[in-house]
């Protein structure tokens, strides 16, 4: 029976949601000696090719689109040998002693590492792979998309069209700002926050500035960027671009001291995570005037309930954590985490691996 049979047989079965037991690449015999791993979300088909193709594991897997349990989580990863997760997964200590021993490798099918826990892999000797890289070009995309959406006002005036807010044309109606000859600044200057700026650059940005733990000249020098401290790039930036990682560090970084010393005309664009915003801080600066407008893809919760405050703002332009979301870029993300679990099963260098 085909794979695609055999889910369907036990989605019918057991339910929309199941933890089904996958045996998708091995005759009963062989499987007994491979190594278990467990998937914990249906993943796109590249992903599962290369998992499944590979004969090297037997693999078990939560085939929903939706989260699995934190209940289902632990009962089933008991005993594997990879974990092959989501950045909506928690895998902290409770996961992975309910992981026991036979725990080798950790592969996140993201490039934010932040839901696991470096510590607890360390101590067991547990490596993690993750996928930087593949993403890049469609997150750098999407800022670029958030951050025109939100100076330009798109979803207000999209709104106005449609709700007979549209009188007639008016000098001073709808207006924003535009790039020309703006000043664009980059919190964390990685790899995303690099093409983001190479995405503006043609629409006329007079320069880059950019904050980070440390300067990084040899990626600041091809944009050129300037090097400054959090404060300089507050006070001098018309648009603040998030693309640092999430770490102890930079949780709640930009926060009511930020945004008092932006600029009144000032954007502020995320798309790392939201952890790195101080929500409550970034609702009394929109509301109060500190800055004109914010444009969000990541949150904290995700999903942000719909009744919260930020939600009733016209210059917050939020978005369901949708950056990477491109077809082609979430399956080179599966291949890539795929590939990296198959390879920290084995022993062997993983494509990329976070150092622990
Ligand atoms: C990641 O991979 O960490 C991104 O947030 C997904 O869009």
């Amino acid at each position: 029976m085909g794979t695609l049979c055999r889910l369907r047989q036990l989605r019918t079965t057991l339910g929309s949601e199941f933890h089904s037991w996958c045996k998708l690449q091995a005759p009963d015999a062989a499987r007994k000696q491979l190594p278990r791993i467990y998937v914990t979300r249906r993943i796109p088909p590249e992903g599962m090719k290369i998992l499944s193709q590979s004969g090297l594991c037997s693999i078990e897997q939560w085939d929903s689109d939706e989260p699995v349990s934190r209940t289902e989580l632990l009962k089933n990863v008991a005993g594997v040998g990879g974990l092959y997760c989501l950045l909506t997964d928690k895998i902290d200590a409770e996961v992975l002693d309910a992981a026991g021993p036979s725990l080798q490798v950790v592969s996140t099918m993201s490039v934010g590492y932040d839901h696991v826990s470096l510590v607890e892999l360390k101590r067991r000797g547990i490596r993690l792979g993750y996928t930087p890289d593949v993403l890049t070009e469609a997150v750098a995309e999407l800022t670029v998309a958030l951050l025109l959406a939100t100076s330009r006002r798109l979803l207000e005036a999209v709104e106005e069209a449609k709700s007979g807010g549209w009188g007639t044309w008016k000098p001073l109606w709808m207006c924003g700002s535009g790039l020309t000859d703006s000043t664009v600044g980059i919190l964390g200057l990685g790899r995303i926050g690099a093409a983001v700026t190479a995405r503006l650059k043609p629409f006329g940005v007079k320069r880059f500035l950019y904050a980070d733990t440390d300067p990084r000249p040899d990626v600041a020098s091809k944009i050129p960027a300037k090097f400054v401290p959090l404060d300089g790039l507050a006070q001098h930036s018309d648009f603040i671009i998030v693309c640092c990682a999430l770490t102890p560090e930079t949780r709640g970084i930009c926060g009511s001291r930020l945004f008092s010393q932006m600029k009144d005309t000032a954007i502020f664009i995320n798309t790392s995570r939201g952890g790195v915003v101080n929500q409550e801080d970034l609702y009394q600066a929109l509301v109060n005037g500190q800055i004109a407008a914010a444009g969000l893809d990541v949150t904290e919760p995700e999903p942000l309930p719909t009744d919260h405050p930020l939600f009733k703002l016209k210059n917050c332009v939020i978005l369901p954590h949708i950056a990477s979301a491109t077809l082609a870029t979430r399956n080179a993300m599966a291949a890539l985490a795929a590939s990296n679990l198959l390879a920290g099963l084995q022993g062997q260098a993983m494509v990329k691996e976070v150092p622990l």
